[in-house]
């Protein structure tokens, strides 16, 4: 999709949107969403209490069954042979030209994918695609690739909001109580995950090409000027958002005029992201499963001492590989 040709697009972005259901908070498969999170959460739930400390490698072993499971249906959860593939053919593609193609790699990876699609488990996005209209330029097992991939942003973005909510005992209480009378619609937690990605930008940069021409400060540009919309810019200027720096779920949950809004971790426009809401969604769900029943604080990492975040003067940057929770039981 993200390097499609505009031809192509057209036919690619409406079967995006119509099977990951942008615009719409629920996605329709949200009830299996909840049941896939709610289980896997409690296997989760079973490791902490063992071990009493959360992980980066724990947590994103559970998102990823989630995942597998949302988008290609329960046959797929242990399968981590699939992401593995698929992390490696990335690591493969970012390096381009420079290294060969692993052909037998890419080869058994869609195979899988073309088997969970046949299966099209009912509850799966799988399962929705295989009753979505289809052109010969959509091809599926094209689009699940990255759709896959996307997710591995969702849990960056997951683990760096827990690190918020660990420390912002206010607004957990306040998420807490509204997850147990509203579940699956929590606005709070989506805010929260929305201030993460706010904060530290999954995807920093937008590309865009000029459809017109634009006036600027200091001139104009003609049509067709290619631009490249740093979004850390916009979301932490001081000089227009008082909050840039705080952890403010708030700035989501206010109606507002959005011509100008200048906060767009999912981009905005026609190509805005097609997952912000199967995404939000999902991340919003696997907090309220995991403070349900625990209280979590940072912790020291195995070798390194951790600094409380401030949530008054937030760090530009905040690795969720290093961070680690200590768990108790409420
Ligand atoms: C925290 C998670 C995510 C963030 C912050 C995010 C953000 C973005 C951004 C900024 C873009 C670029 C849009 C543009 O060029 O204007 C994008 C594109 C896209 N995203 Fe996401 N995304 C996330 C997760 C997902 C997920 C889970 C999916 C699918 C299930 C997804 C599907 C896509 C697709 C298909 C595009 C290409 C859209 C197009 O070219 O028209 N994203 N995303």
């Amino acid at each position: 999709m993200l390097v499609s040709s505009p031809k192509a697009r057209l036919e690619r972005r409406p079967f995006n949107e119509q099977v990951l259901q942008s615009g719409q908070t629920l996605h329709t498969h949200a009830e299996s969403i909840m049941r896939v999170i709610t289980e896997e959460i409690a296997a989760l739930r079973g490791h902490l209490e063992f071990t009493r400390v959360l992980t980066w490698g724990a947590f994103n072993k559970t998102w990823w069954r989630i995942v597998r499971r949302i988008t290609l249906g329960d046959a797929a959860r242990d399968d981590e042979q699939l992401t593995h593939d698929l992390n490696q053919l990335r690591a493969r593609a970012n390096l381009s030209y420079l290294v060969p193609k692993n052909r037998q790699q890419r080869q058994r990876f869609l195979a899988a994918i073309r088997g969970y699609l046949d299966r099209a488990e009912p509850g799966s996005l799988a399962g929705m695609a295989a009753h979505t209209p289809t052109t010969a330029k959509t091809v599926p097992e094209q689009q699940f690739p990255q759709w896959l991939f996307a997710f591995d942003s969702g849990s960056w973005a997951t683990f760096r909001a827990l690190s918020l909510l660990a420390v912002d005992q206010t607004t957990t209480a306040t998420a807490r109580a509204e997850a147990q009378a509203s579940f699956p619609d929590m606005p709070l937690l989506r805010a929260s995950v929305l201030e993460s990605v706010r904060l530290w930008p999954t995807t920093p940069l937008i590309l865009r090409d000029t459809t017109e021409t634009t006036t600027w400060r200091n001139g104009e540009l003609k049509t067709g000027t290619s631009m490249l919309i740093f979004t850390p810019f916009f979301h932490r200027d001081d000089q227009t958002i008082p909050e840039a720096h705080r952890f403010a779920p708030q700035l989501w949950m206010e109606d507002r005029d959005n011509t100008d809004w200048p906060l767009v971790p999912f981009s905005s426009g026609p190509g805005f992201c097609p997952g912000r809401d199967v995404v939000l969604l999902t991340a919003s769900a696997v907090l309220a499963e995991m403070l349900r029943d625990h209280d979590f604080s940072p912790a020291n990492g195995s070798t390194t001492a951790v600094e409380p975040l401030d949530l008054e003067h937030l760090p530009g940057s905040l690795s969720p590989f290093s961070s680690r929770f200590t768990v108790t039981r409420r």
